[in-house]
């Protein structure tokens, strides 16, 4: 699905135009390439308190610019994991105000902290809790598809840290910005970086077509073995994309009585990797829903997602140290008109792997939800005209993401250090107005 306007804000003409007119001005985002060996193509600088001698230790593996002064940025990390009191947290404004004019394009920003909730000290807690807000607004301030999110970086998740940058520092993170991200400990590492699912067993489901089949070819790309599931009527495209990417298929409707039972039978060697992305809407107002509209999109996003894991969980073919990852959506956050059904079932995922989360710890299995704002797919396409130029443009990156920024996020929570997270939700939404 294209978006003319952002050709049209590019061209030379536009450009000027926009500029004029005081209109927004998206600019095209940098991504990820296949091939792509190096996260960052320019200038890290690294600065702050001590998590930076964590990330000085790996910083040659992630570009081969690396400042603690220096030129045009195009990543940079701050440690303000050690700003306890409100006098200190000027440091911020001291890093940060001379290198935002010096920013290039698509440039990356992290921030570390630790969680306010582990800080006995009340002035302390409320110091790094002051983060969010700076992060927040930072983000907002940024131009030419810049990004910034906050990292609070749990006691042990140092470990985690490469993994991390990794995604959050490249243009894999490209539509993420303004999120907040809680890291922890976490027993398993990626062992090769180029493959980093390598001998990992995936299911998408709804990975036909739309975001799930990106999902479905990000995760082989990152070396899994991939499944992929699909109602029978898209079997001809699934069984294509299945073959291309050298996975299997199943074609299985997710609310059949017995899907749980297929699923099961038909994963025999189990699975390591669980991404519920199939999902559908139904859109009407409370007034005029009907009881089978309400009942098609509990029953396809937030039921069979619930009975499927669990039933993967009871059986024992979902595996120690697996990762489950659960499509919602802004909606579910912010609720959204016409979509009081769809947003109960995404917000009861995020629900879900809140209250999963700590249940699933002492397997090392994570859960959580990847909640994307506005991506061009066929769904977004059928929303009228008005609508969707709103959806665009009320974001701070002035755009909808694609399919590749959802696919990357679920790649990057998939991978073995990823367990530092689980029981939360990252927006992948361009900074979307809607619910932040
Ligand atoms: N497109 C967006 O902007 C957007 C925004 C937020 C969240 N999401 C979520 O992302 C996910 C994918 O969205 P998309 O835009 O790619 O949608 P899509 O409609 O293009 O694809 C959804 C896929 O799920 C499959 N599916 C539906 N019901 C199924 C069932 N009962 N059993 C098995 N498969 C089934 C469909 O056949 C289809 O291939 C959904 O969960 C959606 O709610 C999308």
């Amino acid at each position: 699905m294209s978006d003319r306007y952002i050709d049209f804000a590019n061209s030379a003409l536009g450009h000027r135009l926009v500029g004029a007119l005081g209109l927004p001005s998206p600019v095209r985002l940098e991504r990820w390439e296949a091939g792509r060996l190096r996260p960052v193509n320019g200038a890290l600088l690294i600065g702050g308190g001590p998590l930076t001698q964590n990330v000085s230790a790996f910083a040659n593996k992630l570009t081969e610019q690396i400042y603690s002064y220096g030129p045009k940025l195009k990543a940079v990390v701050f440690d303000a994991s050690d700003l306890m009191q409100t006098g200190q947290l000027k440091q911020l404004r001291e890093f940060f105000q001379p290198l935002m004019k010096n920013l290039e394009h698509s440039a990356h920003l992290v921030i570390f902290g630790r969680a306010p909730e582990t800080l006995s000290d009340p002035f302390a807690a409320s110091a790094q809790r002051a983060l969010e807000g700076f992060s927040r607004s930072l983000a907002k301030e940024l131009r030419n598809g810049g990004t910034l999110q906050l990292l609070y970086v749990g006691a042990g998740a140092e470990g985690q840290l490469e993994g991390a940058l990794r995604f959050f520092l490249s243009p894999k993170s490209a539509y993420v910005s303004g999120q907040v991200v809680r890291l922890n400990a976490c027993d398993t590492q990626v062992q090769d970086w180029t493959r980093p699912l390598a001998g990992r067993t995936a299911l998408v489901t709804g990975a036909a077509r739309g975001i799930g089949a990106s999902i479905a070819e990000t995760l082989a790309r990152d070396g899994a073995q991939v499944v992929l599931l699909d109602v029978p009527p898209a079997k001809t495209d699934l069984d294509a994309l299945a073959a291309r990417l050298g996975g299997h298929s199943i074609a299985l409707d997710i609310c059949a009585e017995d899907a749980a039972a297929q699923l099961i039978e038909q994963l025999p060697n189990g699975i390591d990797i669980v991404v519920h992305n199939a999902g559908i809407t139904r859109d009407k107002t409370l007034a005029n829903m009907t009881p089978e509209f309400w009942d098609a999109v509990l029953a396809v996003n937030l039921n069979a997602p619930q009975v499927l894991t669990k039933a993967l969980l009871d059986s024992g073919a979902l595996h120690d140290n697996a990762r489950v990852i659960l499509l919602a959506s802004i909606s579910g956050i912010a609720g959204n008109r016409g979509q009081a059904n769809y947003a109960a079932s995404k917000a009861g995922l995020i629900g879900l792997a809140q209250a999963w989360a700590p249940l699933l710890a002492a397997r090392g299995i994570s859960i959580n939800a990847v909640a994307p704002g506005f991506i061009e797919t066929r769904m977004t396409a059928q929303i009228p005209f008005t609508l969707r130029e709103a959806g665009r443009r009320m974001s701070s990156l002035g755009q909808g993401g694609l399919p590749q920024d959802v696919a990357e996020a679920v790649a990057w929570l998939a991978q073995p250090g990823s367990g530092a997270v689980s029981g939360q939700a990252l927006r992948v939404c361009g900074q979307s107005v809607l619910g932040a």
